[in-house]
């Protein structure tokens, strides 16, 4: 090969997984990352669906601020494959915080970030690798979504309680429920972070970031058991969907 032909920088892929919430809408407990599926806390179900892409070289834990010591612990006590590094930092106030800091900590050569969420333990591999690939084929931004089940109505919100009016009803066929690991080539990402400050609980979509800059951003399919634990129902689904694995593996 030509020293021309060579790609100018190796391509490194890391994940970087904001974990540092409390889970408020899960109800009293410990931070929701660190509560257990199935006897295993859901971060390491996260990071080990990251893991399982042969993609992904380096995974970031973007830890709860007062957890770090806690979940390096975590790390180091359950099995996990050999090829990926692992780095924990401590998280922000919101989430957009949280993975500023995690994109903070990447090293020099790393040039496609994935951003995932902690509460969406269940991720298929094939989901992570459809998301790095589109992105290595040159997408600067690739989210995976699904088709929505309800319509959806946009509102005038009300204080807790009052009838809405109803301002606006976008066409279902036309909407998309985003899922992560969101996808990114490194540099794209982080000038979204540098450039972009967003009041109060800040963003909570990396690629909607990324579209305030005006760089296009796709969909790829996302997968049901993509799903984020967000509210107690969500546990039980959890464990349904890992005791369906559970089964399936012992056939
Ligand atoms: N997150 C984070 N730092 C924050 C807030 C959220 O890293 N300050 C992470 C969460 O740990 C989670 C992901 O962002 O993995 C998605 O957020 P969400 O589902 O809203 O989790 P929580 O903020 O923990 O839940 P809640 O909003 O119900 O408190
Ligand atoms: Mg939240």
């Amino acid at each position: 090969m030509s020293d021309e032909s060579r790609p100018a920088r190796p391509s490194r892929t890391a994940a970087v997984i904001p974990a540092a919430g409390r889970g408020v809408r899960l109800g009293p407990g410990a931070p929701k990352a660190l509560r257990a599926l199935s006897g295993t806390p859901m971060l390491i179900h996260a990071v080990r669906a990251m893991a399982n892409s042969r993609a992904v070289s380096l995974v970031v834990v973007v830890a709860p601020p007062d957890g770090a010591a806690e979940v390096k612990n975590l790390l180091d006590d359950h099995a996990l494959p050999d090829r990926t590094d692992f780095l924990v930092v401590p998280g922000g106030d919101t989430r957009q915080q949280s993975v500023r800091l995690g994109l903070e900590a990447l090293p020099e050569d790393i040039t496609t970030v994935l951003v995932h969420d902690a509460a969406r333990p269940l991720v298929p591999v094939d989901t992570v690798d459809a998301v790095i690939e589109a992105v290595r084929d040159g997408a600067p931004a690739v989210v995976p979504a699904l088709p929505l089940a309800d319509t959806v109505k946009e509102v005038e919100p009300q204080p807790s309680g009052e009838p809405e009016p109803v301002v606006a009803t976008p066409d279902r066929a036309r909407l998309r429920a985003v899922q992560t690991p969101q996808g990114f080539d490194r540099d794209t990402l982080v000038r979204a972070h540098e450039a972009i400050a967003v009041d109060g609980e800040g963003a909570t979509d990396d690629a909607g970031m990324v579209e305030r800059l005006g760089v296009p951003v796709v969909i790829v399919q996302g997968h049901e058991e993509a799903f984020k634990v967000t509210r107690p129902l969500d546990l039980v689904l959890a464990e349904a969907v890992l005791a369906r694995r559970r089964a399936s593996d012992g056939f």
